[in-house]
């Protein structure tokens, strides 16, 4: 039987994943205790942990090259890959927001309106279905700074604890969804691995539901 390859992302939500899995009977004593190795085993139940940057969650579990994979719906809203989003694991809660300096007219006025973001598809569907024309300016880091600087008239990013925009003096002017973590599958190796894959859905189901 092969080893269930299980994709996670460096950061926020390895720590939440890693106490999952050893929650549900997987030995992460690798994963806790990692230098720089980025494959952990655990043999005797046939797992299989990777850790790779969130984009590179979805590309890899699209390809196969990972089975399962734990990633936030954010990654998973801009890359529109073909995959199961098959549990909602209630944490890294977040949203995405429309923000701008406190001064920012909405969206009145005849010239189009500059949205600086990570997350150009985001933007570009939320300010489709509003009927808003607006040109898309995309950013890697650090998009506060577009409106202060002047490079954009508002900005499409993620909010968390509210600090970032408010120790850089902007607001939020529109909410566009809720986020936080996901689990996803391979749609083929929902089938060739039924029986193994569905048992780990319905462990981490049951964590989920026992941990909000
Ligand atoms: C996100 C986002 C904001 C910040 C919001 O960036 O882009 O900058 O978190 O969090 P807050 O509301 O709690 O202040 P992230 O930390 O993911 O880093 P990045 O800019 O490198 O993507």
């Amino acid at each position: 039987m092969k080893n269930i390859r299980i994709a996670l992302t460096k950061g926020r939500l390895e720590k939440y994943a890693v106490n999952m899995f050893e929650a549900l009977g997987i030995n992460c004593d690798e994963l806790r205790d990692k230098g720089r190795k980025l494959i952990f085993k655990d043999e005797k139940k046939g797992i299989e942990f990777v850790l790779v940057k969130s984009v590179d969650v979805i590309t890899y579990v699209e390809h196969g090259a990972a089975d399962i994979g734990i990633v936030g719906k954010d990654t998973l809203m801009e890359q529109h890959k073909e995959v199961y989003e098959v549990v909602d694991l209630k944490v890294g809660k977040c949203k995405f927001a429309v923000a701008a300096l406190p001064d920012f007219k909405s969206y009145e006025g005849y010239n189009r309106k500059k949205i600086a973001t990570k997350y150009p598809e985001v933007a570009r569907n939320f300010f489709r279905k509003k009927g808003e024309d607006v040109e898309i300016i995309k950013i890697d880091g650090s998009v506060e700074l577009a409106p202060i600087l002047g490079l954009a008239d508002a900005i499409v990013d993620i909010v968390e604890t509210g600090d970032t925009l408010r120790e850089n003096g902007l607001v939020v002017f529109d909410k566009i969804c809720d986020i936080s973590a996901r689990m996803i599958v391979n749609k083929a190796s929902m089938k060739i691995y039924r029986e193994q894959i569905g048992e780990l859905i319905a462990g981490v189901q049951k964590y989920v539901d026992e941990n909000q």
